[in-house]
């Protein structure tokens, strides 16, 4: 876990920068978004659930989220939601239904307390409204995006995500080419259905996308962003379907990238000889 960061008056970023030896630094974000009706959107990747609670509590008392939007059930946003269940009483589950009900294969999911969402749902928290939104690329079916129409802040799931050269704060001080470049590999990666996609289709999603208009962008997978990005990262997009597909690493390369994880674990202090 990463150092929050602040990324605009009402959005802090509870930022994982997760080294892959090989392929660079892939940022892992949950946000709080400090709405009248506090919100935080997903609970990063874990283990280290303390770590997520500190940074969090950095940033809101748990105890005064009223909302937590979970934008899919995929391990990377999951990490820490049955501690920031426990610790925040007031808040309830905003979810597509069958996250929720999948979820409940590991954690007893207190459905009481979960608001299930569809795309085109509102949802007021209080002094702004929240619209769900598709993602234009996804790598879960139940992956809800969230508008904020009184900012125009975009929260876009695993959309617009990028494998990086290094952990930064602003995605607008990667060069171009490098974003250009991480941003197709991980889409290739992440939606490898992209490439059968009918690109007049496709097209039109961007479309939809272009016509949202937000004001910034605030990806799971990528530092924060300003909404004058959006013009280029939907070109990048749109390039994706005819893309070179993402290849996995075979057992070789893998044992590798371990190795070369394991390496970079900070290690353990030597124990003074008795
Ligand atoms: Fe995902
Ligand atoms: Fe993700």
């Amino acid at each position: 876990m990463d150092a929050p960061y602040q990324a605009g008056p009402d959005v802090h970023v509870l930022p994982t920068n997760l080294p892959l030896p090989g392929l660079g630094v892939l940022p892992i974000n949950a946000y709080v978004l400090l709405a009248e009706e506090p919100v935080l959107i997903d609970t990063g990747i874990g283990p280290d659930v303390d770590d997520f609670v500190d940074a969090l509590s950095s940033v809101v008392d748990p105890q005064a989220l009223r909302w937590v939007w979970l934008t899919h059930d995929d391990a990377d946003h999951t990490g820490a939601i049955r501690r920031v269940f426990e610790l925040a009483p007031h808040a309830r589950l905003v979810t597509h239904g069958f996250s929720a009900l999948r979820m409940s294969s590991w954690w007893p999911v207190p459905f009481e307390r979960v608001h299930a969402i569809r795309v085109g749902d509102r949802l007021p928290v209080g002094d702004r409204t929240l619209r769900a939104v598709a993602p234009p690329l996804y790598d879960n079916p139940m992956s809800t995006g969230l508008l904020d129409e009184a900012t125009g802040s975009l929260f876009s799931v695993d959309s617009f995500g990028a494998l990086l050269p290094e952990a930064t704060e602003d995605a607008g001080e990667v060069p171009h080419e490098a974003l250009a470049g991480g941003m197709r590999a991980w889409a290739t990666a992440d939606s490898p259905w992209a490439h059968l996609l009918d690109r007049r289709r496709f097209a039109q999603v961007l479309d939809g996308m272009h016509r949202l208009q937000p004001s910034r962008i605030f990806s799971s997978h990528l530092p924060a962003a300003s909404g004058t990005s959006l013009e280029r990262f939907l070109q990048v997009l749109e390039s994706v379907p005819d893309a070179e597909p993402a290849v996995a690493p075979n057992h070789e390369e893998f044992a590798q990238m371990l190795a070369a994880m394991t390496a970079a674990q900070p290690q353990p202090r030597p124990v003074a000889a008795m």
